[in-house]
Order: C-alpha cells, then sequence, then structure tokens
C-alpha cells in the first residue's frame, strides 16, 4: 500500500528531525532477510521512490535458489508461528493486520496458499493460574512467563471481540486435562493456558521465496550477491559498502538490515545483541505424522519451549529463550559516533554454514528432548535422535521492540533489525512500516518501542516470553558435556 505523500522537495536532507522527506537518489539495502525484502518490495511500488534506484546485496546470490535465502539466516526453514499472541498490544494489532493477508488462500498467488499458511490453533500455557487479584505487569523487565501470557490472553480477547467473526477463537484451558484435551497428541505443558484458533504456522522458506518473487516483478529492484564486510562512510557521513573481494557499493541512503548479523556491520552496543537459539527436527513414521499433524502449534512460556505441527513427516521443536552469546572479535563494524572506537568484541552468528560439524550444547539438546516427552509422548519419540540440530540467530533488544531508526549518529545511515525473534508473522505489513519510518512517518504506536535508545549496560531480552538463562557462551556450552 503506498501512502501519499507531499512532492518532494529539492532539499538532500533526511529525516528524522521534522524536515519534509526527500527521497534519495539511491538506496541500498544490505540483508535480503525479512526486514531487508520487504523493505525493497514496499518502496518498489510507492511513487515517492519511482526516480529512486534500489539494490539489495545479499551474502547468498539471490540468482541462485540452492543457496538463496541463505541456508543459516532467520527467515527460512520450515515453520513460524503465526500468532497475534502478544502481551503488547501494538503488536498484537499488527498482527491481526498481518493475518488477514496470511489467510488468502484463494489463489496460488495468494500469500496463505500452496500450504504457505496453516491455521491450526496456538495453545499457550504457562506456569500456573493466574491470581485474580494480581496487578497486571506494566514493567515488561518483570514479566514473568505467566504473566507474558495472561496479558496475551487478555489482548487476543478483546481483539476478538472487536472482530466478531473471531469471537469464539479464544478459550481459556484452566488445567493441564483441558491442555492435553486440546492438544491432542496425549500429552500436556503447563498448568494454565488458552487456545487461539485463530493462530497458526507459516512455512518460512516458502513464503520467503513468494515474496522474492514478489520483489524480483516489480522490476525495480537490482539485487547483488556480495558478502558485505564493512560499510563505507565520509567523514559523519555513511556513503555504502564494502564487499569481500574489493567490490564498493554506493548509496545516498544505506539501510543494514542483517539480522543476527548486524552487530558486525554497525555498532550496536546496548542496543541489540546475535543470540543462537536451539532447533530439533526429528523424523516421523507416516502414522506419527498422521497423528501429530492435526495438532495445534504447543508454546510453553515459563520455559520457551514450543512445537509446531509436522509436516512431511518432520517434526520441528524449538526454544525461544535468552539464547547464546557468541563474543568474537575481528568484526569492525561502524562505531556509535564517527568519533568513538569500534568495539572489540561483538557477538556474532555461528552456524553450520561456515562450521559444518556445529552441533547444539547439551543443555539445549535436553531441553528440546523435554518438550518432546512432555509435550507429543509418542512410543518410541523420546529416544529417536535428531535428524539435524540447528542454530537460528535473533537480533535481541533489551524489550523485544524491533530497531527500525535513522542511526543518531551517522547521517545516511538507517537500521532495520532487532528481530527479537518474533519478526516473522509480520511478512506482509512490515515492509510498509519499515518504509514509513524512512519517510519519517512511523506509526505512533512504534516510535518509542522502535526507536534507537540510549544504550543499555548490556543486552538481555526481557519481554516476558523467555525461558532458560541469560547470558549462557555459547562455546562453554558446546564444551560442556554436563
Ligand atoms: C512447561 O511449563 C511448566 C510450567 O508451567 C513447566 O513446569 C514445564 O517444565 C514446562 N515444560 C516444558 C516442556 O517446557
Amino acid at each position: 500500500m503506498a501512502s501519499s505523500r507531499p512532492p518532494p522537495t529539492s532539499s538532500p536532507s533526511l529525516p528524522p528531525n521534522s524536515q519534509p522527506f526527500s527521497p534519495p537518489a539511491s538506496i541500498l539495502i544490505v540483508g535480503s532477510g525479512l526486514f531487508g525484502l520487504t523493505l525493497a518490495w514496499s518502496l518498489a511500488r510507492r511513487d515517492t521512490f519511482s526516480q529512486c534506484s534500489i539494490t539489495v546485496v545479499d551474502r547468498a546470490d539471490p540468482s541462485s535458489p540452492d543457496v538463496f535465502p541463505s541456508p543459516d539466516a532467520a527467515s527460512v526453514d520450515t515453520s513460524r508461528i503465526i500468532r497475534a499472541d502478544y502481551a503488547d498490544a501494538a503488536y498484537a494489532a499488527l498482527c491481526m493486520e498481518a493475518q488477514v493477508h496470511w489467510r488468502r488462500q484463494d489463489k496460488p498467488t495468494h500469500l496463505g496458499a500452496q500450504g504457505r499458511y496453516t491455521e491450526t490453533g496456538l495453545v499457550v500455557v504457562a506456569e500456573q493460574a493466574p491470581a485474580p487479584q494480581r496487578e497486571i505487569v506494566v514493567d515488561k523487565s518483570e514479566m514473568t512467563g505467566m504473566d507474558y501470557a495472561r496479558s496475551s490472553y487478555d489482548n487476543v480477547l478483546s481483539l476478538a471481540a472487536r472482530h466478531p467473526e473471531h469471537i469464539r477463537s479464544v478459550r481459556e484451558l484452566p488445567n493441564a486435562e483441558a491442555i492435553r484435551g486440546r492438544v491432542g497428541t496425549g500429552g500436556s505443558s503447563g498448568t494454565w493456558g488458552y487456545v487461539n484458533e485463530g493462530s497458526g504456522w507459516a512455512n518460512a522458506g516458502a513464503s520467503t521465496a513468494w515474496l522474492f518473487d514478489r520483489v524480483k516483478s516489480t522490476g525495480r529492484v537490482t539485487f547483488v550477491a556480495g558478502t558485505v564486510t564493512s560499510l563505507e562512510h565520509d567523514g559523519a557521513t555513511a556513503t555504502g559498502a564494502q564487499l569481500a573481494g574489493g567490490r564498493t557499493l554506493s548509496a545516498d541512503l544505506v539501510v543494514v538490515a542483517a539480522g543476527a548479523w548486524t552487530g558486525g556491520l554497525v555498532d550496536l552496543s546496548g542496543q541489540a545483541t546475535a543470540t543462537g537459539q536451539v532447533l530439533g527436527y526429528i523424523d516421523l513414521t507416516e502414522a506419527e505424522q498422521e497423528h501429530l499433524g492435526r495438532m495445534p502449534v504447543l508454546l510453553n512460556l515459563t520455559t520457551g519451549l514450543f512445537i509446531i505441527p509436522p509436516t512431511d513427516r518432520v517434526l520441528k521443536i524449538a526454544r525461544h529463550a535468552y539464547g547464546y552469546l557468541n563474543p568474537v572479535t575481528g568484526s569492525s563494524p561502524l562505531p556509535c559516533s564517527p568519533t568513538a572506537p569500534a568495539p572489540q568484541v561483538v557477538s556474532q552468528p555461528l552456524t553450520h554454514l561456515t562450521v559444518p560439524s556445529l552441533s547444539i550444547p547439551k543443555e539445549g539438546a535436553d531441553d528440546l528432548r523435554r518438550a518432546v516427552c512432555e509435550m507429543v509422548p509418542l512410543p518410541g519419540l523420546a529416544e529417536r535422535p535428531f535428524t539435524k540440530t540447528r542454530l537460528c540467530w535473533y537480533s535481541d533488544t533489551p524489550t523485544g521492540d524491533f530497531l527500525i531508526d535513522y542511526h543518531p549518529q551517522w547521517k545516511g545511515l538507517f537500521v532495520a533489525t532487532g528481530d527479537s525473534g518474533h519478526a516473522f508473522k509480520f511478512l506482509p505489513v512490515i515492509g510498509d512500516k519499515i518504509a514509513d519510518c524512512i519517510m519519517g512517518n512511523c506509526p505512533a504506536e512504534f516510535r518509542t518501542k522502535w526507536a534507537w535508545k540510549p544504550a543499555a549496560p548490556v543486552v538481555i531480552t526481557e519481554d516476558g516470553s523467555r525461558g532458560g538463562k541469560p547470558g549462557l557462551i555459547l562455546a562453554e556450552e558446546l564444551a560442556a558435556t554436563h
């Protein structure tokens, strides 16, 4: 949806402040993950940018379907939860907007068609029954899984009340038996929860491919295969990106949307950090697929463990937790200001693409195993080895809010990152919001949330949705056998 704007002035200035927006002659988007691709899609369709050249650079070669999108990116693999179930009303409402698109499946070209979206329902569970007299926790940093689940329940109830077609879709599951009944696998989890029949899951790889086709069909976007090693600048102005091999790409506006890799290009100290999250996959028999194929998505907010209904005889188990940090030296991000030193140590993704033998720490594997035993206790499943494990890297912020803003110190630099592991569901709508932010029109309800913040001393995501222990170091956990 292109928003109408006053005609551009001749001033070359860019927001933040209150100057009128004048589109740059060229935009370079670093990263073709969810934020980068959706932004390119939105810009390509806006009249305001009709004279602007749009380039997307990614380490995965877009002309090669075998490697694009990159198989270790956070925007690929089999499945993502699509839920309006948020403790935060603004994200819940934004998801409601996105779900209209996910549910479209009449034509093969619709986003939700061809198995890209399945509405199985989502069961959210947590610790114990909510005490009726307890105050709702407003300070996110003190929120427990239970608080999150309860606020989320309140939010989806009130959303459902405003949308009569969803009124019957949200139902409390007041005890373990009720949870077991709705989950239908024979397992249960938690002691209080609710089901939202209006939530489900998306095939992430197929949806990203769908998005990529949309972007290509605009004919407006140039894709470049290359690994960006650093950003270029001239004084206090970002001017482009340096690629491995020596090539340089220049642009009037540089947008870094490199997900968990962003911190290697722009100093995000105190804003966001890369955290690795564990995933495991187990092959199923046809009968098991048949049995579990009808289960809802099951999310335990006390531990962050969740299971997505299997497809093609593969069951995925994952943990939305504090994750692992992988502090490394040797990257050279643009410092937090033109006069500041570059950070010494940055948490950077470590994936099976660069280290093929990489496996997940025992601590994480044990936890995934616990989820199998408790949530899907089919005979023989608990002992069956994982066919594959994986680390999925989030760009985590202290509040779990995205970071979508102009850089406060570098001109010509915009950052769209901080997915905090919950951005995928916004695929149909987030590009337009990022473009609005670029034009100085950030949606009012997200202006503060998505803004560059005063630096936090350490980045630990305290939005109430994470399980596990904060601050685990990947190398130490990999070395530990417990
Ligand atoms: C789910 O949450 C309950 C508390 O509500 C906890 O005792 C249990 O260990 C969790 N199970 C899993 C598999 O995460």
